[in-house]
């Protein structure tokens, strides 16, 4: 039995659909009722929280294979160490924890927490594989189509920083193996995706694809931090973002490798694959009209 938690998130329902696929026995774990009856046929199921360790245990039973992932919020690492733990005195096997670009290298921001993870599940006895994923390209369009749709543009102060996206559906496929076999554990990946785009190019993609004239307009960070300030953010997610930000901005971001491609059997799901697939998403209601 494989466990898929966040299975209502980016990427834990790609995980989810991805298990689904194989036919392997599985079971989703949702935070409320209402998500899980959003649950696809055939997949049971389970309604718990890494803050309740009861929930934990019901959610646990019978189960041999967790994929392990959380929102990035400071409490990440409490809530995935209750889950390693949970995990460890219900005797699953193996944890295929979802981690982040910068665990292994960058002491600030979403990539320092994952890492007090990754160290917390390395000490438990129990198998697990590690996958450090760079920035997804589902980020495009959560944070870059609304005002792409709005005023033509999106901001940043990445400056001319590569990122080298990936496709959620291809950690899926990653974890979906990894949760199924032996033959990664003990491993950690950091994964990236076949192109090392600059922002300037990701907007002349999009442009492209979606028939738009999309600009990016890079800001001084100063500018960046009060408009996320102004639109409500919470303080320590800004300053986790900038931190992010800064560690794309200092070059390690874009790195090109064929570790990606050596997991998935395949070559990697390209960005201009995923844009001419949501093209839409980039087009204003009234362009579209
Ligand atoms: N975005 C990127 O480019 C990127 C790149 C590398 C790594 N990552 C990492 O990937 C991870 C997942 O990202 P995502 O975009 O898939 O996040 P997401 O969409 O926010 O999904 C997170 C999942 O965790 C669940 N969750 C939150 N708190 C929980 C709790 N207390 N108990 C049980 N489940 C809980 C959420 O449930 P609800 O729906 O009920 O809230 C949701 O299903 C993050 O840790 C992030 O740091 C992201």
């Amino acid at each position: 039995m494989i466990l898929i938690t966040g299975a209502s998130g980016t990427v834990g329902k790609a995980v989810l659909a991805e298990v689904a696929r194989s036919g392997e026995k599985h079971r989703a774990m949702y935070r409320s009722k209402e998500e899980a009856a959003k649950a696809p046929a055939g997949t049971e199921a389970v309604v718990a929280d890494f803050s309740d360790k009861a929930s934990l245990v019901r959610a646990l039973r019978g189960v041999e294979s967790v994929y392990l992932v959380c929102s990035p919020i400071p409490e990440l690492v409490q809530l995935e160490g209750n889950a390693i733990e949970a995990s460890e005195a219900a005797g699953v096997r193996r944890i295929v924890l979802n981690s982040a670009l910068g665990a292994g290298d960058y002491r600030k921001s979403f990539p320092s927490w994952h890492r007090r993870v990754e160290d917390k599940l390395k000490a438990a006895k129990i198998a697990h594989c590690i996958l450090r994923p760079n920035s997804f390209l589902q980020n495009v369009l959560t944070y870059y189509a609304p005002s792409i749709r709005a005023q033509g543009a999106f901001y940043g102060a990445m400056g001319n920083a590569r990122t080298s996206y990936l496709d959620v559906r291809d950690i899926a496929a990653v974890a979906a193996k990894a949760l199924r076999s032996s033959e990664n554990d003990g491993k950690t990946f950091e994964l990236n995706g076949p192109e090392a785009l600059t922002c300037a190019e990701v907007a002349e993609r999009i442009s492209r694809h979606a028939g738009i004239a999309a600009r990016y307009v890079d800001i001084p960070a100063e500018a960046q931090r009060k408009a996320m300030m102004d639109q409500g953010m919470p303080e320590w997610q800004v300053t986790a973002l900038l931190d992010l930000q800064e560690y794309y901005t200092g070059g390690r971001g874009g790195a090109l490798d064929g570790v990606l491609q050596g997991l998935l059997g395949r070559p990697p799901i390209t960005i201009d694959r995923f844009l001419k697939e949501f093209a839409g998403e980039f087009r204003s209601h009234t362009a579209s009209a």
